[in-house]
């Protein structure tokens, strides 16, 4: 898959860079980060937080298309946004921000501007959104984004603090208004 770029307002979503990785590793150090969306493996270092951009940037399996969420004014990191598991037709979605970028539904702007772009440009028909019933900020953004809720999964998904949480999967599909 080509890399793109995706203007939404003041935000630009773009592929991660090399530079990108000293806020990266101070993002996936936050607490609610670390626990939303664990990382494999042990501490959040400099290597680590390297390797993580490069296998971002690296669209060539098709599988991914994974994006800083930047200030369009200044370049400033605010967020993630991922589309995973793409395949025949299906996608699922993953987000983050950085606190300092909260509070501003940057992550449902985000996550609304990666969906249209899988649905107009990739020709998805289904994108699924899955997080911990026990956090509701993420149950909002889903709402806000347009993913209507489809249902619980129990105790589907390990977290950060190794216990496995009930999550409600969310969905839209390219036909929903
Ligand atoms: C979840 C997260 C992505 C939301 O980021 P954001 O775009 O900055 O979202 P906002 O802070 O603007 O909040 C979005 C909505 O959630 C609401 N919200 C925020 N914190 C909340 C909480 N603790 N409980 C309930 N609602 C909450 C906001 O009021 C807002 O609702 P509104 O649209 O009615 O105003 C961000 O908090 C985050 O990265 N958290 C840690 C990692 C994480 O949870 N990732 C998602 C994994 S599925």
């Amino acid at each position: 898959m080509e890399h793109v770029e995706l203007s939404a307002a003041d935000l630009l979503l773009r592929p991660w860079r090399d530079e990108d990785a000293p806020a990266v590793r101070d993002a996936l150090r936050d607490p609610a980060i670390a626990q939303w969306n664990p990382q494999a493996g042990g501490p959040i270092d400099d290597e680590v937080a390297l390797l993580w951009v490069r296998r971002r940037a690296d669209w060539s399996t098709g599988g991914h298309a994974s994006m800083a969420v930047t200030a369009a004014a200044d370049g400033e990191l605010l967020g993630s946004v991922s589309l995973h598991r793409i395949h025949d037709g299906d996608a699922s979605i993953g987000y983050w921000t950085v606190p300092a970028a909260r509070g501003r539904h940057v992550a449902v702007r985000a996550v609304v501007r990666l969906t249209d772009w899988a649905f107009a440009d990739l020709g998805l028909h289904r994108v699924e959104l899955c997080h911990a019933v026990a956090n509701p900020a993420s149950c909002r953004v889903a709402d806000r984004a347009g993913y209507p809720a489809e249902g619980t999964l129990r105790e589907s998904y390990r977290y950060g603090d190794g216990r496995r949480y009930d999550e409600h999967l969310h969905a839209r599909l390219a036909t929903d208004r």
